[in-house]
């Protein structure tokens, strides 16, 4: 059986590594560290955050302290994308103007918006400032293309890493070494993966944090709630996969959400006076030294995606938690996000006919039925015009 979601990407190994994982100051400051010099930052410029929302959060409020923006300014985003950037947008005293995504010569829609429409945009909005690029599933944009546009019209870039860390560009420059500032997510199922956590690096030498964040007093965690819910989350998942044979995995997930022991990955908070802890710091250290240039997730765009699920699920694959089911997702946050549906044709196209497979199976069974899924996939697939 192959999973999307439910922590599928955690082995037992992972799965006793990260329950019980113990960190010190020592694994928190070599996190910090690290990534400061593998993105280019000053190291009181880089901060381990909450969550990846809440970097992103943090990195354009340090676009407004440092007087290079606004509040109100305008920020492109992809109109494919977690109701989170749109949370982190905003709560930034910003406004999110989503891109549409594009189209290939050949038709194909692709995951991310393209440095023509950036312009095109920014020909009829005098207010957007700053863009975000969060190459989606890993599909890396044509960044020199998008290089060009940045310094005609003198805009900030934000990389948020979410989908792509360890990844490169097309010109082979590593993605989150380009821009102004570098975000990066550790929520589940990202790149790099301690079920929550996040972190900032602000690249431009001009930046600083606002006065308000003091990175040496952040909060620790909360010692209920919050921090078992990242403890044992991947424990908790094993056990649904288990009971998904018998169909029982939905009882036992709605019991942990009504006990508040975990809680949906949209539903992560933007807290930007608490910090990772020390453990996860530990994790994610480990999971950036074996980080490797590939995709997060595989992506097609299908005819008939209800029916291609069913089927899916009929052999036993369950790859229902794809990205995104809606331009905004997830779909209980999408009516407040007031996504321009009209603007963004190719975006709610897409977001309708995407199906995903999962990239982390390592062992060679469980790589041929990600093959034969892919088969089933392949079937519904649309050729031509739309994809
Ligand atoms: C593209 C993208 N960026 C950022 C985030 C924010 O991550 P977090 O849940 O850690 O706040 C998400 C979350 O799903 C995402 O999909």
């Amino acid at each position: 059986m192959i999973f999307l979601g439910l922590a599928s990407n955690y082995t037992a190994r992972d799965i006793w590594r990260h329950s019980f994982a113990y960190g010190t100051k020592k694994h928190y400051d070599a996190l910090e560290s690290t990534l400061a010099e593998r993105y280019g930052g000053d190291l009181s410029c880089t901060s381990l955050v909450y969550s990846g929302r809440t970097a992103i959060c943090l990195a354009l409020k340090s676009f407004i302290s440092s007087g290079r923006i606004k509040k109100g300014d305008h920020v492109v985003i992809n109109g494919f994308t977690c109701h989170a950037v749109l949370e982190a947008v905003k709560a930034a005293g910003l406004e999110p103007v989503f891109a549409d995504l594009e189209r290939a010569a050949n038709g194909q829609i692709l995951p991310n918006y393209s440095a023509d429409t950036l312009e095109s945009l920014i020909k009829n909005d005098s207010k957007i400032k700053a863009f975000i690029l969060q190459n989606s599933f890993g599909f890396p944009v044509d960044i020199r293309q998008f290089e060009k546009v940045k310094a005609k019209y003198n805009l900030l870039l934000l990389e948020d890493l979410a989908h792509c860390t360890g990844r490169k560009y097309p010109d082979g420059r590593e993605i989150g070494t380009v821009g102004d500032a570098t975000c990066l997510s550790f929520g589940k199922g990202k790149s790099i993966d301690t079920i929550t956590g996040g972190a900032v690096i602000l690249r431009d030498k001009n930046l600083s944090f606002p006065s308000s964040f003091d990175k040496t007093k952040l909060k620790r965690r909360e010692c209920t709630g919050d921090a078992p819910r990242a403890s044992w989350y991947p424990l908790f998942a094993a056990i649904a996969r288990g009971l998904s044979h018998v169909h029982l995995e939905k009882y036992w997930l709605g019991l942990l959400l009504k006990l508040k022991w975990i809680e949906r990955s949209a539903d992560t908070k933007l807290k930007l006076d608490v910090s990772l802890t020390h453990w996860q710091a530990k994790l994610a250290l480990r999971q950036v030294k074996l980080l490797k240039n590939t995709a997060l997730r595989e992506f097609f765009v299908v005819d008939d995606r209800e029916a291609c699920l069913k089927e899916l699920a009929k052999h036993g694959f369950r790859l229902k938690e794809l990205w995104y089911e809606v331009p905004v997702a997830p779909e209980r946050y999408y009516k407040q996000a007031k996504f321009p549906e009209e603007k963004c044709p190719n975006a709610v196209f897409f977001a309708a006919h995407v199906v995903n497979l999962p990239t982390w199976y390592k062992s060679p069974r469980q790589k041929r039925e990600v093959a034969a899924a892919r088969k089933i996939i392949k079937r519904y697939e649309l050729k031509g015009a739309t994809k």
